[in-house]
């Protein structure tokens, strides 16, 4: 991870928030390569969820919402961690974590040494974030900032159905910021107060819910391996009985493999009608839908894959660190450090380099940007030796680097080199955009 979290720094992938005034703990930023990591990460999931299908459509609803919905959930009451103090170091501890957050007052900071500790009763601790809406800080006025995506579907379950547009079996599809104060943020990303969820509710006739349930445990595992998680590295983990909420008839997560162990990346949950239900219970407004094959009137059942896209981009990243060796200038072997990002995935697609800033090269170069940048993240460089260009756009997963050479100024080809293989071969400028258009898998 250490690696992994400085390679993030190193090449503006993800850097710590606010860090010239010390950093804010559980927030990070993402940098010029990062945010496009991390969007190519929200566009496959949007374009496999909803573009690709005829049974989806999207939403992005306000991340402030109506204060009765955080009642409805069940968050209000129940959205809790259990916290304990220690009188001795003051420190606050999620009592479900002590054994891997260390005592701070501890001269060796040893993880999970609370044993001489004075820790307190544990009590809960509401994870979500309050802010007031308007110029009075009073109780009326308070709002929650969203802890999950997934209620700002539920509150528009209806408006949709209204449109006429779709019927059921259909899902919803958000991506969006949520907030929770976790007492621990920890492990780079993974575990965070500020991040992003991409959510779906599928709503289905009661009764087939089972069905689909399996649908979705299937389809969201296989668009983590065809995005190129190892499989060894990927799991489903169905939970036990006594993990599910009480509403829920079924409950599986993607577990990644991270360096720290098997985590979470996303839960698929057969929520049954319950939040439908409350909402309706709470709002006082018929949530219930008429069927127009079957004309019977229910409340649908919803099967939810709730992903976080900063988890599943952690995910990308660690599966995709590679470390070979490959010849320095002089011929010498040393230590490659490579990001093997699937291409969809790629910040950068290709790479393009002038040889040498002379003899038209540079102009060549150029030329050749401005035709693939209409259509890909392409990015142009000129700066030091061919071998540390290539260095540079491995460690951020370029799956092509192009350089114009004298060559190319003689019969318009151009040397294309594979991240992967570091083989080369050439390639005719006026084939390019077809060429890297099969590279990437278009
Ligand atoms: N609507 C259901 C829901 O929110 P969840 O399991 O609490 O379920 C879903 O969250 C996903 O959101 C998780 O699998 C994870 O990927 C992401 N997530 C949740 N809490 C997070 C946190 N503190 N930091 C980063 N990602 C988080």
């Amino acid at each position: 991870m250490e690696k992994i979290v400085s390679l993030a720094k190193r090449r503006g992938i993800i850097f710590q928030s606010s860090e010239v005034y010390g950093g804010l703990n559980g927030a990070w930023d993402y940098g010029p390569v990062g945010v496009e990591l991390k969007r190519n990460v929200k566009d496959a999931w949007w374009r496999s969820v909803v573009r690709d299908r005829d049974d989806m459509v999207g939403l992005d609803a306000a991340i402030l919402m109506h204060p009765r919905v955080w009642e409805a959930s069940g968050h209000v009451e129940g959205f809790t961690d259990p916290l304990v103090d220690c009188r001795f170091c003051k420190g606050r501890f999620r009592a479900d974590h002590l054994e891997d957050t260390p005592c701070p007052k501890k001269p060796s900071k040893m993880v999970g040494k609370h044993d001489e500790c004075d820790l307190t009763e544990s009590r809960k601790f509401n994870l979500m974030f309050k802010t007031f809406v308007g110029p009075v800080e009073e109780t009326a006025a308070q709002v929650y900032l969203r802890p999950e995506t997934a209620q700002g579907i539920f509150v528009n379950f209806k408006n949709v159905v209204d449109t006429g547009r779709v019927k059921i079996p259909f899902g919803m599809a958000q991506i969006g910021k949520s907030f929770r104060n976790e007492i621990t943020p920890k492990q780079f990303t993974f575990r965070v107060r500020e991040f992003e969820q991409m959510e779906i509710e599928f709503f289905v006739r009661p009764g087939e819910d089972v069905k689909w349930y399996e649908y979705w445990r299937n389809a969201r595992l296989q668009w983590y391996l065809d995005l190129g998680i190892r499989k060894e590295n990927l799991r489903l983990r169905d939970h036990a009985a006594d993990e599910l909420a009480h509403y829920a008839r079924g409950c599986a997560d993607v577990e990644y493999k991270f360096p720290w162990g098997w985590s979470e990346l996303e839960g698929i949950a057969n929520r049954t009608d319950y939040d439908l239900k409350r909402h309706s219970e709470f709002s006082g407004k018929d949530l219930s839908y008429f069927d127009p094959e079957t004309k019977e009137r229910y409340v649908p059942y919803v099967i939810e894959p709730s992903a976080g896209a900063d988890r599943g981009t952690l995910a990308f990243l660690v599966d995709a660190y590679d470390e070979d060796s490959a010849p320095d200038e002089k011929g010498n072997l040393e230590t490659r450090v490579v990001l093997r990002l699937h291409p969809k995935l790629a910040p950068v697609k290709a790479a393009v380099f002038p040889l040498l800033r002379k003899d038209g090269q540079p102009e060549k170069a150029h030329a050749v940007h401005d035709q693939l940048r209409k259509r890909w993240n392409v990015d142009y460089d000129q700066a030091g030796s061919i071998g540390k260009r290539y260095r540079r756009y491995d460690e951020v997963g370029t799956p092509l680097c192009l350089t114009i050479d004298h060559q190319t100024m003689q019969d318009d080809t151009v040397t294309v080199r594979d991240r992967d293989t570091m083989k080369q071969e050439r390639v005719s400028c006026g084939r390019l955009t077809e060429y890297v258009a099969g590279r990437m898998g278009e």
